[in-house]
């Protein structure tokens, strides 16, 4: 079924919560990438407040280089492009705090119930079903954060490429049923800006309960993998700043900011304070 976009502007409209964070919905049929023509957007010095809403990408792009596979008119695929009132340092807690207003706007719209791969990856059990990518760009006075969107919705299975069989599913598939994307697009931006709101009032602290409360990774033995090492440890906390910190196994602490992290199976013996 295709997007209801007046249902959409409607209810963006008629919402607070959702207007606090959005003021205009763009829909398009394809573009390269959301992110990319928020980006665009955002250099051509247009306002904070603007999500793009897209049935296709041509070149959608994921985490760490990769591309972002969605096919046309199954999936949802976003964009917002904000322009927000705190300091550029904070940024990377955009990513997990995201996070949970998806995974709150999907129990809303469909009863699952996800988690957070740290930073980004939103998960059903050990599969993932969508994620998040920050993206930061300058245009204007003000600095420019882009929070890109990908939930595998309607996708069938067996549509999934060879290499992403194993790890990725879709809410259909979970539900057993097709998914009412419209829906899911009003509860997605209403969890978002609720959470986006309490990060930029001023409730860190709560967000940051709320990001370890849906965090997977905490708690579990993980391999990360960075641009130039492997290695292994405990996920024992998100910090104040989002980084996740892990100890090794010589005790020795370290700060990850980024990276492809591998849950590990042998994990479960180590609890964090929470
Ligand atoms: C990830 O690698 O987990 C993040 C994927 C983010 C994909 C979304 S789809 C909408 C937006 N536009 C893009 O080009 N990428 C993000």
């Amino acid at each position: 079924m295709s997007l209801d976009i007046d249902k959409i502007l409607s209810h963006v409209k008629h919402n607070s919560v959702v207007r606090e964070v959005v003021h205009e919905v763009l829909f398009f049929d394809k573009v390269t990438s959301t992110n990319r023509i928020a980006l665009e957007m955002a250099s051509d010095g247009l306002p904070g407040g603007i999500v793009i809403l897209a049935e296709e990408q041509s070149k959608g792009k994921g985490r760490l280089g990769r591309s972002w596979f969605s096919p046309p008119e199954c999936n949802i695929i976003l964009s917002i492009l904000l322009r927000p009132c705190l300091p550029m340092r904070e940024y990377p807690l955009f990513s997990p705090v995201t996070a949970v207003g998806v995974i709150d706007g999907i129990d809303n719209a469909t009863g699952i119930q996800a988690g957070i791969k740290w930073p980004n990856d939103i998960m059903v059990g050990e599969k993932k079903v969508g994620g998040v990518l920050l993206e930061s760009g300058a245009g204007g006075d003000q600095a420019v954060l882009v929070v890109g969107l990908g939930i595998n919705a309607n996708l069938n299975q067996t549509d999934f490429p060879d290499e992403l069989q194993s790890s990725a599913t879709s809410l259909r598939e979970i539900l057993g049923q097709e998914i009412d994307r419209t829906v899911l697009v009003i509860a997605l931006l209403e969890g978002i800006a609720r959470q986006v709101t309490e990060l930029q009032t001023g409730h860190k602290t709560a967000v940051l309960q709320a990001v370890k409360a849906r965090c997977q990774t905490l708690g579990k033995k993980i391999r990360v993998k960075t641009a130039k090492k492997v290695f292994e440890g405990w996920a024992e906390e998100i910090e104040s700043d989002g980084v996740l910190r892990i100890r090794m196994g010589d005790q020795s602490r370290r700060r990850i900011l980024t990276g492809e992290i591998t849950h590990l199976r042998d994990a479960g013996i180590f609890q964090t304070k929470r």
